[in-house]
C-alpha cells in the first residue's frame, strides 16, 4: 500500500524553518527547531544533531529531541569518523537496521529502549560535511520520497543558518578586533600629541641656541663641531616629533584636486636609485582615467616613499613590487594596492604595524606605518596590511574619490 503523506503538514513545518533561518534568530533556536520537527513528522522516537566544531575538529552535539535527549552528553565524534561515514556524499543515510549503522553509541541500550532503525543527514558545504542529523525509529519504516526530500531541505536550511552564523560570528570579531585596534590607536595618538607639544619648544629653544652660537664660533674654535652635532641631532629629533604630530592628527593636511597617478610616480622616481641597485622590478597597473582628487600631495608622497620603502626593505636583494591603482565605483574611492614579495609578516605581528614605534629594523624609528596610517585617516581614506610570512605583503589605501563619475572609471 503506498504511503500517504500529509504534505501540508511538511510545507508548513519547511516553512517554519526556512522563516527562523532568515529571521534574526539564534543558530541554537534552528537548530532545535529542526530535530524537533524532522522526530514529529516522521514519528521517529527522537533526533539530534552534531556539528563540526573547526577548533578541535570533532563532531559536537548541538541539539537533541524525544529519545535523542539523554544523549546530549555523549562524547564528541571525530571529523574523520563522519567524513568516512559520508565520503559518498550522499545526502540521505538510511539504516533499516540499527546494528548495520555507523557510530552507535551504547547500541545495547538503544536496543533495550526499542531502537531499531535510523537515519542520517549530512549538512554540506559546498566541499566538507558540517554538521549531521540523526534521527531514531521504534521500527522499520519506509518513507515516501517527498519525506526525505523533506529531510534533506530541512538539512540545507540548517547549513544556511549555520553558515550565516559564521559570517555574523567573523564579522563580528573583525569589528571588535578594528574598535580595539582604534581606540588604542587614538590613546596612543593623544599621549604622543601631548609628548610631542612638550618637547617641541624645549627643541625649539636649543636649535636656535646652538645654531646661534655655532654662527659665533669660529671655523677652529674646539666646540665647533660639537655644536653641529647638537644641532643635526636636534633637528632629528623635530623631525621624529613633527611625524609624532602627524599621526595625532596634529597637522590638518593641506589639500588641492591632485592626480594620484602622478604622486605615485614621483615617489616612483625618488626611489628609483634604491631599487635599480636593489635589482627590485616595478610593475605598474595604473588607471588613466582617475580623477584628480583632493589631497595634499607632500604627505600622500611621504605615504607612498614609506610604503616603497618598506616594500625594498621588506624584499632586500631580487624581487618585484606591484602597484596597482583603480576606482572602486561601489564605494566611490581611488584604491592604490602594493604588493611586494619581501619577507612577509606574521600573523602575531600585523596587529602591532601602526602601532609608534614598532620596528624589526636595527636602524628603523617604526614611525613610517604609524604616520601613513595617521595621513590617510586625515584624508578620511584607509590603509589595510595583508600579509604572512614569506608569502609578501599586500597594502591596500582607499581614498574618498568623490569626484569620480562612475562612466569614466574603466580600468585601461
Ligand atoms: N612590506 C612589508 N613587508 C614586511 N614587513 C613590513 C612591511 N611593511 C612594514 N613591515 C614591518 O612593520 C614594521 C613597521 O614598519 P614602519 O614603516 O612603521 O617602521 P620601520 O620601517 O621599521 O621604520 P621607519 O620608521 O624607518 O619606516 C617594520 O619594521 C616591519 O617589520
Ligand atoms: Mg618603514
Amino acid at each position: 500500500m503506498k504511503k500517504s503523506v500529509d504534505y501540508k503538514k511538511l510545507y508548513d513545518a519547511f516553512r517554519e524553518i526556512s522563516r527562523m533561518v532568515h529571521s534574526p534568530n539564534r543558530l541554537e533556536e534552528v537548530m532545535n527547531l529542526v530535530v524537533w520537527k524532522s522526530a514529529e513528522l516522521l514519528n521517529a522516537s527522537g533526533a539530534l544533531l552534531r556539528l563540526h566544531d573547526p577548533g578541535t575538529d570533532h563532531f559536537n552535539m548541538a541539539a537533541a529531541y524525544g529519545s535523542a535527549e539523554p544523549l546530549l552528553s555523549k562524547e564528541p565524534v571525530p571529523m574523520e569518523e563522519i567524513r568516512r561515514a559520508t565520503e559518498d556524499h550522499q545526502k540521505i543515510y538510511i539504516f533499516p537496521d540499527i546494528t548495520q549503522a555507523p557510530r552507535v553509541q551504547s547500541i545495547e541500550q538503544k536496543i533495550r529502549e526499542g531502537i531499531r532503525m535510523l537515519i542520517d543527514v549530512p549538512l554540506y558545504n559546498e566541499k566538507e560535511v558540517k554538521g549531521i542529523i540523526r534521527i531514531y525509529f521504534k521500527k522499520q519504516v519506509t518513507f515516501a520520497q517527498a519525506e526525505l526530500d523533506f529531510l534533506v531541505s530541512m538539512a540545507e536550511q540548517c547549513e544556511c543558518a549555520l553558515t550565516k552564523t559564521q559570517i555574523i560570528e567573523t564579522q563580528q570579531s573583525q569589528y571588535n578586533f578594528l574598535a580595539l585596534q582604534t581606540a588604542k590607536l587614538s590613546a596612543l595618538g593623544r599621549m604622543s600629541a601631548a609628548i610631542a607639544h612638550e618637547i617641541n619648544n624645549p627643541l625649539g629653544g636649543i636649535l636656535l641656541y646652538s645654531s646661534h652660537m655655532f654662527k659665533k664660533a669660529s671655523e677652529d674654535h674646539p666646540f665647533k663641531k660639537g655644536l653641529e652635532t647638537i644641532m643635526q641631532e636636534t633637528s632629528r629629533c623635530k623631525g621624529i616629533i613633527q611625524e609624532l604630530l602627524e599621526f595625532s592628527r596634529e597637522q590638518a593636511p593641506v589639500k588641492k584636486l591632485q592626480s594620484l597617478n602622478e604622486i605615485i610616480n614621483k615617489s616612483l622616481n625618488i626611489l628609483e636609485n634604491e631599487f635599480y641597485i636593489s635589482h627590485i622590478t616595478v610593475s605598474k597597473q595604473l588607471d588613466k582615467n582617475l580623477d584628480d582628487i583632493s589631497l595634499d600631495a607632500n604627505k600622500i608622497e611621504q605615504v607612498f616613499v614609506n610604503l616603497f620603502l618598506n616594500a625594498a626593505e621588506a624584499i632586500g636583494h631580487d624581487g618585484n613590487i606591484d602597484l596597482v591603482s583603480r576606482y572602486d565605483a561601489v564605494h566611490d574611492q581611488q584604491i592604490i594596492e602594493i604588493s611586494d614579495n619581501g619577507c612577509g609578516i606574521s600573523t602575531e605581528d600585523i596587529s602591532k604595524l601602526f602601532e609608534p614605534f614598532y620596528t624589526t629594523k636595527s636602524t628603523g624609528s617604526g614611525l613610517g606605518l604609524a604616520v601613513s596610517y595617521g595621513i590617510i585617516r586625515n584624508h578620511n581614506g584607509t590603509i589595510t596590511v595583508a600579509s604572512k610570512t614569506d608569502g609578501g605583503t599586500h597594502v591596500t589605501i582607499a581614498l574618498p574619490a568623490s569626484r569620480q563619475t562612475p562612466a569614466k572609471a574603466q580600468s585601461q
